[in-house]
């Protein structure tokens, strides 16, 4: 019962939505290619679940908000409404998202718990090439890029160092890492560094060359604990 009454619901969202897309074509093809640059850019970059519920809900908000009142005002549906006026209140909630998700607090920490324990490496120049490439998200010594500093890109590398610290700190190494012993498989296997972290010219000291990648395996197999058996 409340599932049928849930599905008619979102029929009637959905065919409104049609309907207004069909009537303001030039709006609805300036948002789908936003839509689609925001969806791409983020997806590239590794954005948390969280930030496209959030952004896109505090942009769609005071849309929607706006577009029923529009409706209700006016006696025909729709004919308050212009492309002008619609793609101009799209903007401002763009506009007002950047603004205001500056005031959620996640991201803007930048913390680095105190270095327990690390792995014994096999060579400095072992630890120099896993710093290098694997310490952005992996370690207490997180360089945060001045960038981090404004949202949604510091939700993005927040949730990349809790879940890369998550996954294993190497700086915390005394504390059983269970799944470090993966470490020489993610890097043969070209899991790790993810891709999205030397996306569009970021991070290019994380990019080792072939020697460099040689090096490091052969650094990481002679280094307890990080390769199974
Ligand atoms: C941009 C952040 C980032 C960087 C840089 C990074 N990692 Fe990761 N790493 C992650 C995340 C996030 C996970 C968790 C992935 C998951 O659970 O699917 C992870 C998971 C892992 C795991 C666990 C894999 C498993 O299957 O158990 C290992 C080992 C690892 N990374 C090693 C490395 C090494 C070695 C490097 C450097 C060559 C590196 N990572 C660079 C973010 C990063």
């Amino acid at each position: 019962m409340k599932i049928s009454k849930l599905i008619s619901l979102i029929r009637v969202i959905i065919d409104w939505l049609w309907d207004l897309a069909k009537t303001f074509k030039f709006t609805a093809v300036v948002v789908g290619i936003m839509a689609l640059a925001f969806i791409g850019i983020s997806v590239l970059i590794g954005m948390p679940p969280f930030g496209f519920v959030v952004i896109i809900g505090f942009v769609a908000a005071p849309t929607a908000w706006y577009i029923v009142r529009a409706q209700r005002k006016s006696t025909s549906t729709v004919s308050k409404l212009t492309n002008v006026r619609l793609l101009t209140v799209i903007f401002a909630a763009t506009l007002g998202t950047m603004v205001a998700i500056q005031a959620i607090p996640y991201g803007r920490s930048h913390s680095n718990p105190p270095i327990t324990g690390e792995p014994q490496w096999a060579t400095p120049r072992t630890r120099e090439l896993m710093v290098r490439a694997c310490f952005g998200c992996h370690s207490n010594e997180v360089k945060y890029p001045s960038y981090a500093s404004v949202a949604p890109i510091s939700w993005v590398v927040q949730s990349h160092v809790d879940e890369g610290r998550q996954a294993v700190n190497y700086s915390e190494f005394d504390k059983g890492q269970r799944r470090a012993k993966n470490t020489v498989i993610a890097v043969t296997s070209g899991f790790m560094p993810p891709s999205y972290y030397t996306q569009f010219g970021r991070h290019p000291e994380a990019k080792l060359t072939k020697a460099e990648m040689a090096e490091l395996i052969a650094g990481l197999k002679a280094t307890p604990g990080l390769s199974r058996g």
